[in-house]
């Protein structure tokens, strides 16, 4: 069980996103993406579950190639991928638990007895116990991305794809969300993909961390490893400080 992505190229129009990023996730780890907002991260996590298409390169999600996989085929992995967008992507028509119960619906031989029962338990996972009736316009930014948690991680998937999980939460909140990636991982043996601009949870919740910058990798190695690289470029980004940039780039003036 991993998730391989090669040579990945993907343009919108004239803008080239993704330039040859390459990735392997290994079986059980969880693996965070760094890179500056618009670099490609969200787009990268859409062709893991084919919602994008690539223009070139190759994609492998549990040694299925997903571009060549049939739309039935499509949804099938779709049930094994647990993806928590980056706006949550709550139905606003839909009560919290129809939300939640989603994916568990389309399991076929699950009584609803037991779909309300696994709602109620993901919904205490994500510190949202007896939320089942209200609406997603009901809710706060912060509830909202807690119950698309608890919809990603309802049908006990093998991998799941966060899309910055604790962005704009408070600091108590985002613990608990560490918490949950970490214990997806460890007692559930989930291979993750975290997207985050959060530092703190990177090194949290991540056995390693990749940063995309310029549609490739820039860097890929463990927690303390990043945080000992001489790498003005991820410097820069993980410390906050974009004035490395300027020099790094002042510096290769100089050079040529
Ligand atoms: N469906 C699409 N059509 C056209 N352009 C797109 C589409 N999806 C993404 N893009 C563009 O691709 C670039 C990368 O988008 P992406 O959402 O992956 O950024 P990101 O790294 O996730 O940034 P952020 O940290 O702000 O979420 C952006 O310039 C965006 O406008
Ligand atoms: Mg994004």
């Amino acid at each position: 069980m991993s998730i391989v992505i090669k040579d990945l190229h993907k343009s919108f129009g004239e803008k080239q996103i993704l330039q040859g990023f390459a990735l392997d996730v290994q079986d059980g780890e969880t693996l965070a993406i760094l890179g500056h907002s618009g670099s490609g991260k969200s787009v990268t996590l859409k062709h893991i579950v084919g919602l994008l298409e690539p223009d070139q390169g190759e994609v492998w999600v549990d040694g299925q190639a997903v571009t060549e996989l049939k739309t039935e085929e499509l949804y099938e992995l779709r049930r094994r991928v647990g993806y928590v967008f980056q706006m949550a992507a709550l139905f606003d028509s839909m009560s919290v638990a129809e939300n939640v119960g989603l994916g568990l619906r389309r399991i076929s031989g699950m009584t609803e007895d037991a779909i309300q029962s696994r709602v109620a338990e993901c919904l205490d996972l994500v510190d949202l116990s007896g939320f089942q009736d209200r609406r997603p316009s009901e809710l706060s930014g912060g509830q909202r991305k807690r119950v698309g948690l608890a919809r990603a991680i309802a049908t006990k998937p093998g991998y799941v794809l966060y899309d910055e999980p604790t962005t704009g939460l408070d600091p108590v909140t985002k613990a608990v969300i560490d918490g949950l990636i970490t214990k997806m991982q460890k007692e559930l043996g989930v291979t993750g993909v975290v997207v985050t601009h959060d530092m703190q949870s990177a090194y949290r919740v991540s056995d390693r961390i990749a940063m995309l910058y310029e549609g490739k990798t820039r860097f890929l190695g463990t927690p303390k490893e990043i945080q000992a690289t001489r790498d003005p470029v991820v410097r820069a980004f993980i410390e906050g400080r974009p004035e490395l940039l300027q020099e790094e780039a002042t510096g290769a003036k100089e050079e040529s």
